[in-house]
């Protein structure tokens, strides 16, 4: 196990190049398995989770070969197996994506059920209420959803739950109609870019799909998919984590391969904060000088403010002058580092899906624990500007989202060296 250690105080400044996006990779990774040709997918991070979805499509018979520093190429191999096992699936939630894919090309899928999360109870049943929708029979047996079907068969499914859309219940919908008989509606489809990315990726190998980008996506269902070649958005995520590492240390920093389309959200909270984020040239750019100014934040789903950025948003408003109130609409839980950023010196309660957080004029370096991907990024926010020393300790988490992150921060000014941990 790794640990970062970071020297606060260093103001950032320079160009970062940002990564291809991991949540578009990653679906358009398992809907390879709905064809038998090769899917070369371009602009793919290289990240631990990555590296798990291609052993996913191993242990299901396929193939994921690096054949440059950005480019994939997915080949299915032996179609037979349809089990995604527990070892892999509890790795990385996110490889239920592959439960739609192979009950639409195999007829069959069983896919272990991912089980807890250090973000809070994340249910899968919408992704099951979709599939059950298409005509599959589906249930829960030893730990495992299976999934069966024939041939799946279109219609009109309502897919929004008690926390509004699913983005990854919307992958698995949307790859299994592509190949289901006749027409499928799915309301309350999650707009995310990187659904909008994968619904393109489908087109690309054949799937007939209208309404991306909005609540109300139509599938026309063919015969069969083929295999295709394409570039994958790049990361909002990391992009809007380097415009918060930008904002907290009163920074100049130019994201390159950036869309500023995809951050509007984020971009009007930072404009609100007194920061200026602007396009320039091919450069989605950060400056600030000031102290942040306090503001509320609230997450949502696409074009909201992401929950993936929270952590990061509020590693910022620690230090505000005055008084911010966060809200958690996605994962009402999601708030592990509230304690650690404390660790530092910052002022923040946790009252039920909110955090309030009183602006303290400084963050203090201490030892601080990452409890998931984007806590451990909030936290190596909060280092780059504390005083002192800050150790980051389990960054394996970092390294499932954040491609080279120390080499992408020390090359703008940072302070910060990854070291063996015990
Ligand atoms: C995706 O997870 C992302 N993962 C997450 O990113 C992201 O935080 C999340 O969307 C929200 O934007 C990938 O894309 C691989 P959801 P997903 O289903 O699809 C509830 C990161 O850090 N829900 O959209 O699993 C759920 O509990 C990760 O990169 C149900 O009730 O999230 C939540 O409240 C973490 N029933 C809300 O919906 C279901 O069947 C949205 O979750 C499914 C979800």
């Amino acid at each position: 196990m790794d640990k970062f250690v970071i020297e606060g105080g260093s103001r950032l400044e320079g160009r970062v190049t940002i990564s291809g996006s991991k949540n578009a990779s990653l679906p358009m990774m398992a809907a390879s398995i709905l064809t038998d040709e090769p899917c070369i997918i371009r602009n793919v991070p290289r990240l631990a989770d990555i590296r798990t979805m291609s052993d996913i499509l191993a242990a299901l018979g396929g193939g994921v070969e690096r054949t440059d520093e950005t480019t994939i190429e997915c080949r299915p191999g032996d179609t037979s197996e349809v089990t995604a096992p527990y070892e892999l699936v509890s790795r990385m939630r996110a490889s239920v994506c592959v439960l739609g894919p192979l009950l639409a090309r195999r007829k069959k899928a069983r896919v272990s059920l991912p089980g807890g999360c250090v973000i809070g109870l994340r249910p899968i049943d919408l992704h099951m209420k979709g599939l059950r929708s298409l005509g599959a029979n589906v249930y829960v047996e030893h730990g495992y959803i299976i999934a069966e079907a024939d041939r799946l068969k279109g219609a009109e499914i309502y897919l929004g739950g008690a926390f509004g859309s699913s983005v990854t219940g919307t992958a698995n919908v949307m790859m299994a109609a592509t190949l289901a008989e006749g027409r499928t509606v799915i309301e309350n489809a999650a707009c995310e870019p990187e659904i909008q990315d994968l619904a393109r990726f489908l087109e690309a190998m054949g799937a007939r799909i209208s309404g991306i980008g909005t609540p109300r996506l139509v599938v026309e269902g063919v015969e069969e998919l083929g295999g295709c070649e394409y570039e994958v958005i790049p990361d909002r995520i990391e992009a809007g984590t380097f415009l918060f590492a930008g904002a907290i240390t009163r920074g100049d920093l130019h994201l390159v391969n950036a869309r500023l389309d995809h951050l509007r959200a984020v971009v009007d909270r930072l404009h609100r904060i007194g920061i200026a984020v602007y396009q320039k040239g091919d450069a989605v750019c950060v400056t600030a000088q000031d102290r942040p100014r306090a503001v509320d934040v609230t997450t949502l789903p696409y074009p909201g403010f992401p929950t993936d950025l929270q952590a990061q948003c509020m590693a910022l408003l620690s230090l505000g002058d005055g008084i911010s109130v966060l809200t958690e609409k996605i994962y009402p839980d999601r708030f592990m580092h509230v304690a650690e950023l404390n660790r530092m010196a910052a002022n923040i309660r946790k009252e039920g899906a909110t955090s309030i957080i009183i602006g303290v004029p400084e963050l203090s370096g201490a030892q601080v624990m990452a409890s998931d991907l984007r806590a451990s990024a909030a936290l190596v926010l909060a280092g780059l500007v504390a005083k002192g020393t800050t150790e980051v300790r389990r960054v394996y988490h970092i390294d499932r989202g954040y491609e080279r992150i120390e080499e992408k921060l020390r090359a703008v000014g940072a302070r910060i060296e990854r070291l063996p941990d015990k």
